[in-house]
């Protein structure tokens, strides 16, 4: 937590911060699209508003960034822009390690990362190999990921464990199916924010955003800024959570 960053935004609460913040980021076809450019140069402005919005997350003093890079579902797009898209995630991750040394953020990733191309693969591991110590913030990259793929292997992890007999069929409970997701140990997102306006959730962290406060902004992901951040984050101060009481 910087007290710069809260000294530029008096509105924003220190003591009210939210502990998981998870983003959609949506929009950056529609963003290239409305300049004529090809869809990869929104992907690349896109990454840019990503390093914009890491910093900002962790001068807030946020302790987990999810953010959804890459769907189960996006394999299906046209090999040149996931090609592109594995590409940018390289030299995100080599761009991004000075930063993440000296704000000792500790990157992760969620998703079927056994899918992901070796050479990312591997950088990836390395990266959180070296990082794997830091403690200000979690950066949670999700890609390849999918919430019902995660749900299914959850399913076949449990039962396992119950056909060897190390768990019994009525000891398994919530805490149980939480541990055996890709967020083990990581709080529940309490705010998750979509870009680009589209009403739906996309497969994305569906049994960890039960209680989630929903954010859904109608700026396209490479026109996000830190102002826009700021002002959600202002907003979900501003909310009461009821968890479903009274
Ligand atoms: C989000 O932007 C980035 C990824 C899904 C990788 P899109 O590429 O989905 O942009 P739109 O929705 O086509 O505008
Ligand atoms: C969701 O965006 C996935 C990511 C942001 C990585 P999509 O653009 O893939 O989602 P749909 O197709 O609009 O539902
Ligand atoms: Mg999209």
């Amino acid at each position: 937590m910087k007290s710069e960053f809260f000294e530029k935004y008096p509105q924003l609460d220190p003591a009210k911060m939210p502990a998981h913040i998870a983003i959609i980021m949506d929009g950056n076809g529609r963003w290239a699209k409305k300049r004529l450019f090809n869809r990869v140069l929104g992907h690349e402005q896109g990454v840019k508003v990503v390093v914009d919005t890491v910093r900002a997350c962790h001068d807030m003093g946020i302790s987990v960034l999810t953010l959804y890079a890459f769907s189960t579902e996006n394999w299906q797009r046209p090999q040149l822009e996931v090609t592109a898209l594995m590409f940018l995630l390289k030299k995100f991750l080599k761009s991004q390690l000075p930063d993440m040394m000296e704000n000792h953020i500790r990157l992760n990733a969620i998703g079927e990362i056994e899918r992901l191309p070796d050479d990312v693969r591997n950088l990836l591991y390395d990266t959180m190999k070296i990082t794997e110590n830091h403690r200000e913030m979690l950066l949670n990259l999700a890609l390849s990921y999918g919430g019902r793929t995660e749900i299914v292997r959850m399913a076949q992890q449990i039962a396992r464990k119950a056909q060897n007999g190390e768990i019994r069929p009525e000891d398994i409970t919530e805490e149980t199916v939480a541990n055996h997701l890709y967020t083990q140990g990581m709080p529940d997102p309490d705010m998750i924010i979509r870009t680009s306006g589209e009403m739906r959730i996309s497969n994305f962290l569906l049994w960890q955003m039960a209680y989630s406060e929903i954010f859904i902004t109608p700026t396209l992901w490479p026109d996000f800024s830190t102002d826009e951040l700021v002002n959600i984050v202002i907003d979900y101060q501003h909310r009461e959570r009821r968890f479903g009481k009274v």
